[in-house]
């Protein structure tokens, strides 16, 4: 079971809505979805047509029944399986009310009162595929018993009316928890209440880019009303609109919150891919490098010198259309990691790693592009630059350069 919680100190910024579209999709994509509320708000309750006069047993009744260690009679234990309600086929939901306010005030001097959400999601580690956690906005003992559970965290951010600032001290928190807990703790930044028509929107979400690179989710959430419609009829997004932009965008969300595999998969998964983007780059190098002999004659059978390879690749980079798609090589001296953005990945500032497979200054992705005009961007270590080997350039709305490439 993946934990991951959704948590932002800032208030409205959308993790309600992420918590509970997210799970919905992860469940129609076929994940055992249980969502957790930690919020004494209970939204998710709201948001999912669960009565708030029929919860009986909520995480509050769950969490103070772990905190007894198990020293309560087995009648009155309350397991968590006893706290949930199914909300569609995989996707479960153990509710939140008023009375888990005052958890903190009850629990606050326990020095083991960070660990009961973890203990009572453990008994469950084997029935659900994902366990997603709303946290109430602020950073208290709810928080950290969320943190604490969780080895992933989506911190939903308002591109709207936002506070860069808020934000850091956010990522600080997590990173507090994660240093003192010695556990790996998985950040990803979540781009909400997106609206591309507006300047104000799309230079924060550059902003975001480029100051919080990797650990930007590709997937940003637009601004959609039939999310803020669905909450208020008691529905995810996939009963209420899966015509809506909004339900596009979620399914987009779960698919690559799949696709990267949990924390500890993370960096395999990229390797696989980086490795086979290195193979399928080499051959394709391999083939583009003809050698010439004394006369001028094409001699492939002899191993070239590397200066005569730093000569070929020097003459390919940029972007180049060949048979199998367009190779991009980049030159970037003493740099960590180099990443394309462009059109066809969203402007994502980590979905396509360009690799160096001789761990020198030469990077260089292959993308299989259909035809059409593309623009695009290298960053990296973070930073973002257009291509200095393509003069092919326009101006972007933020007075920068972006390459262009046109594959036909
Ligand atoms: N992408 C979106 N498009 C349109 N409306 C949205 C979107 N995301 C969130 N909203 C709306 O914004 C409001 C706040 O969202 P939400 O309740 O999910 O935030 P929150 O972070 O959980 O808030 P709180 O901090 O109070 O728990 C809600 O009315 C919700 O419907
Ligand atoms: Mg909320």
């Amino acid at each position: 079971m993946r934990t991951i919680a959704i948590a932002n100190q800032k208030g409205g910024c959308g993790k309600t809505t992420v918590s509970i579209n997210l799970a919905a999709c992860l469940a129609r994509e076929g994940r055992r979805t249980l969502l957790v509320d930690m919020d004494p708000q209970g939204h998710c309750a709201l948001g999912l047509a669960v009565p708030e006069d029929q919860i009986e047993l909520s995480i509050a009744e769950v969490l103070r029944s772990a905190s007894l260690n198990g020293q309560a009679a087995p009648a009155e234990r309350v397991d968590l399986v006893r706290s949930i309600w199914q909300i569609t086929a995989n996707f479960d939901l153990t509710p939140a009310t008023t009375s888990l306010a005052a958890f903190e005030m009850e629990f606050g001097g326990r020095p083991d009162a960070e660990d009961f959400l973890a203990e009572v999601l453990s008994s469950v580690n084997d029935k659900y595929d994902f366990a997603l956690i709303d946290c109430p906005p602020h950073i208290g003992l709810l928080t950290l018993n969320a943190l604490a559970a969780a080895s992933e965290v989506i911190i939903p951010v308002d591109t709207g009316y936002f506070s860069l600032q808020g934000l850091a001290k956010q990522i600080e928190t997590v990173e507090a928890v994660r240093s003192r807990r010695e556990q790996a703790l998985e950040v990803r930044v979540l781009a909400n209440l997106y609206d591309v028509r507006t300047k104000l929107g799309r230079e924060i979400l550059n902003e975001l880019k480029r100051k919080f690179g990797s650990l930007m989710c590709s997937t940003f959430i637009n601004f959609n009303t039939k999310l803020r419609e669905g909450a208020s009829f008691g529905q995810p997004i996939t009963e209420y609109d899966p015509g809506s932009m909004g339900f596009r965008d979620f399914v987009r969300l779960a698919r690559e919150l799949i696709a990267a595999g949990g924390p500890d998969m993370i960096p395999t998964a990229l390797l696989r891919q980086a490795n086979s983007l290195a193979d399928r780059a080499d051959k394709l190098l391999a083939t583009t490098r003809p050698l010439f002999g004394k006369n001028g004659v094409v001699r492939n059978d002899q191993p070239s010198t590397p200066e005569q390879i730093q000569q070929k690749i020097e003459r390919i980079y940029g972007a180049q259309l060949t048979n199998e798609g367009v190779l991009f090589v980049a030159q970037a001296p003493g740099a960590q990691a180099v990443h394309l953005a462009g059109d066809f990945n969203n402007w994502s500032a980590d979905a396509t790693p360009m690799v160096s497979e001789k761990r020198d200054a030469t990077f260089q992705a292959l993308l299989p592009l259909a035809p059409g005009r593309y623009r695009y961007r290298y960053v990296v270590d973070g930073q973002w630059l257009n291509d200095p080997h393509n003069s092919y350039v326009e101006a972007n709305p933020f007075g920068e350069l972006n390459s262009v490439v046109e594959v036909s």
